[in-house]
């Protein structure tokens, strides 16, 4: 099938490069003169396991193929995803002027029947809005789907080659069948296509973000009363995870949610839900637990050093969001920082792919280092953001003799409390017990 999609972010150029894998010719788009430059030269702009390999094996196939053209692209081609950012609006609402602006240039230059396929996080009713705007700008026959990605970043390969479920909403069988074709080879293992309505569907993704984030916020508020009250979260949280009605998913606590989507679309969800006379609490309540909990390392560096941490040297590994990406949209590392620098330390950061991203957003307010030893030289202690797998069993006799003091806060959970005792270590993490050396 001749496919494009608009956008090269981490849905759409991984969309793209997965429906390319399974031998459809894919043109991907993008308005990002310089994204598209580097990808034509085999550089890939994010970083995403396995996606690189991939990308090079379609490209050399020739199934594969990188363009700003948007009007080219879409005049080849029999489906148009439309995977552009719907970030955050000023009055909290989702900022849908990107996918309106792909809709209209979409509809411009459509040769013959397309279906136009929205794979962006929207609130109910852009498929409509979609409809609108295209029929405004041509008489050239075509249908709206919406299909939203459930892919993680870090993930998003296996996830997009192996859904859990594909869903569908559209009411055009002509368009559900073409739909039903593209993704059947990736629905091998029996996984189900779910087809509904557009409105359902958009629901689908906005419910299904909401109800993971809510997860996140509730485990943390539990870590949060074991700290107060006694008790070992990661033994609460076996406890209550092995009960199949809750299930394991989801339940490790932390220092927050960040990334592109739970922040952006919790806060799409409740503004659309107030402007319908519907005040979501709940969300409301999840969002704010969300926020507090971004700070809870910052609160437990004051409490150890005092308000003041001028004269303070911290190591912080990690920044990214989550492990295996580099993306620091919404990052608590970002929160933590900030807390940081404002008591007057001094941060030394280390991130195994999210430095050049951290330098853009974080610019001089940390130092950045080659290694995670590096960051440790001289540390009165060392701040855990982001569970990498390199972080998780480290050289501890060389990391004390690096730092000045050995103390950890592990907003993770990476390290065992028993473990860090052993090693010598004052050890905070998220809703255990903290460990304390004699001095
Ligand atoms: N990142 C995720 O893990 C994830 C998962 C599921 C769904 N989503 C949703 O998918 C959407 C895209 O997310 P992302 O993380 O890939 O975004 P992104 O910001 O990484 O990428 C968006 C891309 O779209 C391009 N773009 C914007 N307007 C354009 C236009 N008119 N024509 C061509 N290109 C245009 C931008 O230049 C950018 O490269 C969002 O709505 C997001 O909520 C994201």
């Amino acid at each position: 099938m001749k496919v494009c999609v608009i956008g090269t972010g981490y849905v759409g150029l991984v969309a793209g490069t997965c429906f390319a894998e399974s031998g459809n010719d894919v043109i991907c788009v993008d308005v990002d003169e310089r994204k598209i430059a580097s990808l034509k030269q085999g550089k890939i702009p994010i970083y995403e396991p396995g996606l690189e390999e991939l990308i090079a094996r379609s490209t050399a196939e020739g199934r594969l193929s990188f363009s700003t053209d948007l009007g080219a692209a879409v005049g080849q081609s029999l489906i148009c995803f439309i995977a552009v950012g719907t970030p955050t609006a000023p009055d909290g609402s989702a900022d849908l002027q990107y996918v309106e602006r792909a809709a209209a240039d979409i509809a411009k230059s459509m040769a013959d029947y397309l279906v136009i396929v929205n794979k962006s996080n929207v609130p109910v009713g852009m498929a409509e809005r979609v409809r609108q705007i295209v029929s405004t700008h041509t008489r050239v026959p075509f249908d709206v789907v919406s299909n939203p990605e459930f892919l993680k970043e870090g993930a998003a390969i296996q996830d997009f080659m192996n859904p859990d479920r594909v869903v569908i909403g559209s009411d055009s069988q002509r368009a559900i069948e073409l739909m039903r074709e593209l993704y059947s080879p990736f629905v091998r293992t029996e996984r189900p296509i779910l087809v509904m309505s557009a409105a359902s569907a958009e629901m689908t993704k906005y419910a299904a973000n909401a109800m993971l984030a809510t997860r996140i916020s509730l485990i943390n508020e539990f870590a949060n009363l074991c700290e107060r009250v006694g008790g070992d979260i990661a033994d609460v949280r076996r406890g209550v995870g092995f009960d199949e009605r809750i299930g394991q998913h989801f339940l490790f606590p932390g220092i927050g949610y960040g990334g592109s989507c739970f922040p952006k679309d919790i806060k799409a969800i409740i503004r659309t839900a107030g402007e319908r006379g519907l005040p979501f609490r709940l969300l409301t309540a999840v969002e704010d637990v969300n926020a507090t909990q971004k700070r809870v390392l910052v609160e437990k560096v004051l409490a150890h050093f005092g308000q003041d941490l001028k004269g303070i040297r911290l190591a912080l590994w990690g920044l990214s969001f989550k492990p295996r990406t580099d993306d620091m949209r919404e990052a608590p590392s970002l929160v933590i920082v900030d807390g940081l620098r404002q008591a007057g330390a001094e941060v030394h950061a280390y991130d195994p792919e999210a430095m050049d991203e951290a330098k853009r957003v974080l610019g001089e307010s940390v130092v950045y280092h080659r290694s995670n030893y590096d960051a440790l030289v001289d540390a009165d202690a060392l701040l855990i953001a982001t569970e990498w797998n390199e972080f998780r069993r480290p050289d501890f006799p060389r990391m004390r003799k690096l730092m000045r003091r050995a103390v950890i806060f592990d907003g993770r959970n990476v390290y065992d409390p028993p473990q860090m005792d052993m090693q010598g270590f004052t050890y905070y993490s998220i809703g255990r017990p903290v460990v304390r050396q004699e001095t």
